[in-house]
């Protein structure tokens, strides 16, 4: 019996598994480039996961769309400690009245590379090998790029990424470092996309589609897992900085699979409270629109663009083609976006710098910066518990680590 299939997200039909996707062109024959796995097992095993010790995202190898133990590729990624804050606890409690409890998860202490795109990248370097996939291409403002080029590294696999011309200079560096290709495209993100969806046609090179990528939705619907092995239950308040928004996806894609796998099984979708910085917000934006609008039939498709002025080359998607999926399922959750100040990053970072003696990335600062937007927008509620996914430390962002520095 087949441990998984994918089925795809418009018109339910099944694709036998990754080597049958990868064979399609990564697209349904109906044109969909979204599909979700269902898997075969037995989830009462899952309750036994989600107890005790973990040490990397292949604890739930069980649950994972791979056939071969002996392709594993794995750095230590994932399974990563989710902290309480109590520093964050007694300000909420100070400045607004509202008993809640922050816990933050510590991507920076990802094996691999130190974000939470490890999980995407271990879980691709794991089916490559299973699958013989030789080259790989990707286009990418920073972290997922990092992180594919060290896995890939590992599996022996080539790697190509396409980056906008304003990418930091860090990340080039460190995807050098592993032996990969990073080529700057003329131009931004969306130039860096077209490239590699050139280069893919022309020589028939494997590319990632995005973020609705299943190697990525798969792997990090993994967070529920966590969320039940670590707290014993999900958070009421999921928070992120969001540029295209694969977390938010695969959790609702993790909730509904375990609500419909296990009989007696309730999850509810935790609040989204998706964050961005005021210098490249296009779903603030469009939310705000919606929201002012009352969101009329096929709100979700009319999203606005922006022109970016942010340093965070990460979070710089300023045409946020998932909104579309994004959108609703922030709704459906009953959460909202905030806007951040990108100008108040890094004294918040001297903060958390003082009270937990180590410098987060800008992307998570981001995150936290909305944690505070929102107990101020009185989006955060007495009792509960609120789920910070801080994606990176600063390990890449010399420049702000410098900025922050500068002034401790
Ligand atoms: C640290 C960090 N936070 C947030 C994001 C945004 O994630 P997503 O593109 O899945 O919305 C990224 C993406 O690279 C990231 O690296
Ligand atoms: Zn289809």
């Amino acid at each position: 019996m087949a441990k998984y299939h994918l089925y795809c997200t418009e018109c339910g039909r099944e694709i036998e598994d990754f080597g049958q996707w990868f064979l399609q062109g990564q697209k349904c024959a109906c044109g969909c480039a979204r599909v979700e796995a269902r898997y075969d097992v037995d989830y009462g095993k899952l309750n036994e996961l989600c107890h005790g010790r973990a040490d990397n995202l292949f604890h739930y190898f069980d649950f994972l769309p791979l056939h071969r133990r002996e392709d594993v590729v794995t750095l230590g990624e994932g399974a990563v400690p989710m902290e309480k804050w109590e520093f964050l606890a007694d300000y909420a409690w100070q400045k607004y009245g509202v008993k809640c409890t922050p816990v933050v998860t510590r991507s920076d202490m990802s094996g691999g590379t130190g974000t939470f795109k490890d999980q995407a990248a271990a879980l691709g370097a794991s089916l490559f090998k299973e699958y013989g996939v030789k080259e790989y291409c990707i286009a990418s403002t920073g972290n997922s790029a990092t992180a594919f080029s060290r896995y890939l590294s590992e599996a022996g696999i080539a790697f190509k990424v396409f980056m906008p011309k304003d990418v930091n200079p860090d990340t080039v560096a460190a995807i050098r470092s592993h032996g990969q290709e990073a080529i700057i495209v003329d131009g931004g993100y969306g130039a860096a996309k077209k490239a590699a969806a050139e280069y893919s046609a022309a020589t028939g090179t494997l590319m990632t589609p995005g973020n609705i990528d299943p190697i990525r939705v798969e792997s990090k619907r993994t967070l529920v897992f966590e969320y039940l092995r670590q707290l014993g239950r999900l958070p009421d308040v999921y928070m992120q900085a969001v540029a295209g928004g694969t977390a938010p996806i695969a959790l609702d894609k993790g909730i509904r699979e375990l609500n419909g796998a296990i009989d007696s099984c309730r999850l509810q979708l935790p609040r989204m409270i998706l964050s961005q910085q005021d210098t490249c917000d296009p779903m603030v934006r469009s939310w705000e629109k919606h929201t002012s609008e009352g969101f009329p039939d096929g709100w979700e498709k009319d999203y606005v663009s922006v022109t970016p002025t942010t340093r965070i080359s990460i979070l710089t998607a300023a045409n946020p083609g998932n909104y579309p999926i994004v959108g609703p399922l922030v709704r459906k959750s009953g959460g909202s976006f905030v806007r951040v100040a990108e100008e108040s990053l890094a004294e918040l970072a001297r903060w958390v710098y003082r009270e937990k003696g180590f410098i987060p990335g800008p992307a998570s600062m981001v995150c936290i910066a909305g944690f505070l937007k929102a107990l101020e927008s009185g989006l955060i509620h007495d009792g509960e518990l609120v789920s910070i996914n801080m994606g990176e430390g600063s390990i890449r962002s010399s420049w702000f680590r410098q900025e922050v520095i500068k002034e401790i």
